[in-house]
């Protein structure tokens, strides 16, 4: 099977709707080409895609002092509102110094101050780019912690594109079958988990029943 082919699979529906956008301000940022084949895939397999850029969500320095009496800056106020219209994010990013883009915890920190909170329980899958040897992976571990700590649900498995500027073909696929495989069923696993978190009640339940919270007579049973 081609990578075209891969992308390709018959359209069922699935009403889960996903942000999706790379932390890179580069004109010619591979995370940015990795985010636009994550969204196509999920336009392949039923999913809506909101694409967004990092320039939509940047903004000024975090300053409590700012926070004082005046709105947050217009890049916080449009990722809160983006965010709250989602059912799940997926977010490409560059790894810089072993750490995430500075701009990247720039926003989450200004849109952390939102309430309500709105990483509070929405699932994340983070992806990454780099011409390294490792792909920026180094970069998602710091990305997860913020994430984590405001209670996002951060999809365990992640998907780092090693060597990425030799990686993709003119279509914007990745060149090696293989790779573009791992990459769509990564993407394929994401999508089912947040459709059974949104569409489920089975699944809200067992996340009820872990967090220790009281049982929901309405929501303990299967339609
Ligand atoms: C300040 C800075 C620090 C970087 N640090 C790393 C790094 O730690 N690991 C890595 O793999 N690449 C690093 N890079 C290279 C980036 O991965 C590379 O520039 C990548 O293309 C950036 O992502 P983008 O193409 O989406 O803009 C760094 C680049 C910059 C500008």
């Amino acid at each position: 099977m081609t990578a075209q082919a891969d992308v390709m699979h018959p359209l069922i529906p699935r009403d889960v709707k996903f942000l999706v956008f790379a932390a890179s301000l580069r004109a010619e940022s591979l995370n940015a080409r990795l985010a636009a084949l994550a969204a196509q895939v999920v336009s392949a397999h039923g999913g809506e895609v909101d694409f967004a850029t990092m320039a939509e969500f940047d903004g000024p320095s975090f300053n409590a002092d700012l926070e004082d009496g005046h709105e947050a800056p217009a890049g916080a106020q449009e990722m809160y509102r983006r965010l709250q219209d989602c059912d799940a994010f997926i977010i490409a990013s560059p790894e810089y110094n072993a750490s995430m883009p500075g701009m990247l915890k720039n926003a989450i920190d200004w849109v952390s101050r939102f309430r309500p909170q709105p990483f509070n329980e929405l699932p994340g899958l983070l992806l990454s780019a780099s011409p390294s040897m490792v792909g920026g992976n180094r970069g998602l571990w710091s990305l997860r912690v913020p994430f984590e700590h405001l209670g996002a649900r951060i999809y365990p498995d992640m998907f780092s594109l090693a060597q990425a500027h030799h990686a993709f073909t003119a279509e914007g696929h990745l060149a090696d079958a293989e790779l573009q495989r791992r990459f769509i069923a990564t993407i394929q696993s994401f999508m089912d988990l947040v459709e059974a978190s949104k569409h489920y009640p089975c699944a809200r339940t067992a996340w009820i029943e872990y967090l220790g919270e009281r049982l929901d007579p309405a929501l303990d049973r299967v339609e």
